[in-house]
């Protein structure tokens, strides 16, 4: 793994940001993973930042999410279909036919886990696979277990997730239990990994996916058999390694 150590969020996001940016520019028709939460916006500020120069073109990338929420619409203001329109597509020139998110109103889990599992394999191969880390050491939402799970499923959110992710829905608001995620495996055959941390509250997790080892019960370690992964961290979050 190659560890960038940054000085805060704002670095860690122009860094991230220029990974991306060198992989678009390389092969503008390229397949990139893409991640929600906090951790993520900036680095989506900054990509917008360029493009509005003129600097990057999205209409030859194809995007595949990690995770929706199951039970929320795409317009629900706490969805990640929405997160991604406000955060990021809206603001860029992506085709919305070459996005990709779990659609977390399916009615048949099986199907949809079947369906976004193919829509994998159409992609081809993902050239890169952004991610972010979870307290519990989760990526996308494939939670801390006694096993990996392969492929696409939908997962019972941990407490601690569900605790995590209330910060950012409003009182009276239920919070989703359940989410879609692209599993392991998928994530895994990315061809590179980025994954980004912020914040001393990260700052045990990340030691423990850098340094422990791989199991299970912390999800992200298992990116320590990957052959490409770059992490890009601030002080905070590297200040336990
Ligand atoms: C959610 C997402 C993850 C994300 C994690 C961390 O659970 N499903 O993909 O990495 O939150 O979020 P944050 O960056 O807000 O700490």
């Amino acid at each position: 793994m190659k560890l960038y150590q940054v000085n805060d969020y704002q670095e860690m996001s122009r860094k991230a940001a220029n990974i991306i940016s060198a992989k678009i520019i390389l092969k503008p028709q390229c397949v990139i993973g893409l991640a929600t939460g906090s951790t993520p916006i900036g680095i989506y500020k900054q990509l917008i930042e360029w493009y509005k120069k003129g600097d990057l073109d999205f209409s030859e990338v194809k995007s595949i999410n990690l995770d929706e929420y199951k039970g929320l619409d795409e317009n629900h203001k706490q969805s990640y279909h929405y997160f991604m329109n406000k955060n990021f597509f809206y603001h860029v020139n992506f085709k919305k036919e070459n996005t990709n998110l779990p659609n977390g109103m399916a009615d048949n889990i099986d199907a949809e886990c079947d369906r976004y599992n193919q829509v994998i394999t159409n992609l081809g191969e993902i050239d890169l696979q952004l991610l972010g880390l979870g307290h519990n050491g989760h990526i996308g939402f494939n939670e801390p277990g006694e096993e990996y799970k392969n492929g696409t499923h939908c997962v019972a959110l941990s407490e601690s997730t569900i605790e995590a992710n209330s910060r950012l829905f409003e009182e009276g608001e239920v919070i989703p239990k359940y989410a879609f995620t692209m599993g392991i495996r998928s994530i895994l055959k990315a061809k590179k990994i980025l994954l980004v941390v912020s914040g001393k509250d990260k700052a045990d997790i990340l030691n423990q996916v850098l340094n422990g080892p791989v199991t299970p019960k912390v999800p992200a370690s298992i990116l320590q058999f990957h052959n490409d992964v770059t992490v890009v961290a601030d002080k905070g979050a590297c200040s336990k390694i």
